[in-house]
Formats: structure tokens, C-alpha cells, sequence
């Protein structure tokens, strides 16, 4: 069974469905740890009702890495999941995770990628830029922001009418149908069919 920790910062819609997906019989892997840097975020709150462990660390401890590298091996984590986690991850963890650290971006990258673009600000720029079509990149982690090798996209229609929370909502439901499952094929179970 392979063990999975999401990092998470915010609302934990994508954590909430990764963890319900790897609790349905017959997944190979299983979300064992959320780790986040806010004690008030309502993924804290997510985790704790599906049974899963919350760790929180502070700025400092994200941005040095070794504390939450020691969690990760003391929990046998062998994938890292970043799901609307707003912090830099410590280049040693990435080093020790490479191959295995993924992350969602809320548009198709390159485009609306890098600093200051999360959440609202990626989808009030693709309004601002009339933007036709948008979308999501699942993607590996390298030491540089929203730029490793791009592992899955979906792409969904804006409309000219569309407004930010139009394209986020849209964006979201992309998100939930994919991400889960993108990561049990790419990682957890990438020899077997996964429906
Ligand atoms: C998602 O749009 C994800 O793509 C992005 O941050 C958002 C997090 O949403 N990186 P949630 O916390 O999973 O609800």
C-alpha cells in the first residue's frame, strides 16, 4: 500500500477528494498525512472528519524543509501531493521527493503560471485576457514554480460572459474528476487500468 501526504493551505476541496477516492476499496495506495501551514485552514478541518492526521508547521519549517522531510520519512510517504499548498517547498524535500512530488495548477501552463498566480488571481487574469479556453496542469515539482514536466491537462471552454467564478468553478470540476485519479495512474498504480 503506498502512502500518500497532500500538502494543502487552503479550503481542501482537492485534498477532500483525493482522500475519499484512495478510501474506496481496492485503490493500492492510501492518504496517510495532511500536512499544511495554517492551523485555521478548513482542510484541518477536511482531514480530521475523513480520519486522516493534520501536522502543521509554521513558515520557517516549510522553508527549511527538515522537520517536515523527518515527518515524512517517520510516516513510510512515498508520494507528495501539492493541492492548493501556497508556500515554497523546501529544495531538499523536492531533491529527496523528486519523481515523486506532484502538484495542480489552475490553468494550462505556461500561461498564468508562476509567482502571485493561485486560485483567484489565475482565473481573474485568463477573464482580464479574454482567454477562450483554460484548464488544469497536473504536473511534476522541480525547485522552480508551476515548471516541471507536465504529466496531465484538461482544458474547458470560457465564455465570453464568463466571469472569474465562473472559470473557477469550471476549473474546479475539472480538478475533482481528474486529479485523484491522475495520480493513482501516474503514481500509486501506473501497471494497472484505472476506470
Ligand atoms: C485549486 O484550484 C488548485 O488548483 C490550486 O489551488 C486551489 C486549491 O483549492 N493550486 P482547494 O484548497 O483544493 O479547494
Amino acid at each position: 500500500m503506498k502512502k500518500i501526504a497532500i500538502f494543502a493551505s487552503g479550503n481542501g476541496s482537492n485534498a477532500e477528494n483525493i482522500i475519499r477516492y484512495f478510501q474506496m476499496p481496492g485503490r493500492d495506495g492510501r492518504v496517510e498525512l495532511v500536512v499544511t501551514n495554517r492551523r485555521d485552514a478548513p482542510v484541518v478541518g477536511r482531514a480530521a472528519r475523513l480520519g486522516v492526521d493534520c501536522e502543521i508547521f509554521d513558515r520557517e519549517q516549510f522553508r527549511d524543509g527538515a522537520r517536515v522531510i523527518e515527518l515524512l520519512e517517520r510516516r513510510g510517504i512515498d508520494v507528495v501531493v501539492l493541492a492548493g499548498f501556497l508556500l515554497m517547498v523546501a529544495p531538499p524535500l523536492i531533491a529527496r521527493y523528486r519523481g515523486r512530488i506532484v502538484n495542480i495548477h489552475p490553468s494550462l501552463l505556461p500561461k498564468f503560471g508562476g509567482k502571485g498566480m493561485y486560485g483567484r488571481h489565475v482565473h481573474e487574469a485568463v477573464v482580464a485576457a479574454g482567454e477562450k479556453v483554460t484548464g488544469i496542469t497536473i504536473h511534476h515539482v522541480n525547485e522552480h514554480y508551476d515548471d516541471g514536466a507536465v504529466i496531465f491537462t484538461a482544458s474547458v471552454a470560457v465564455e465570453p460572459t464568463d466571469s472569474a467564478d465562473d472559470v473557477a468553478r469550471k476549473v474546479q470540476e475539472l480538478e475533482q474528476e481528474h486529479f485523484a485519479a491522475v495520480i493513482d495512474r501516474e503514481f500509486i498504480a501506473p501497471s494497472r487500468q484505472i476506470d
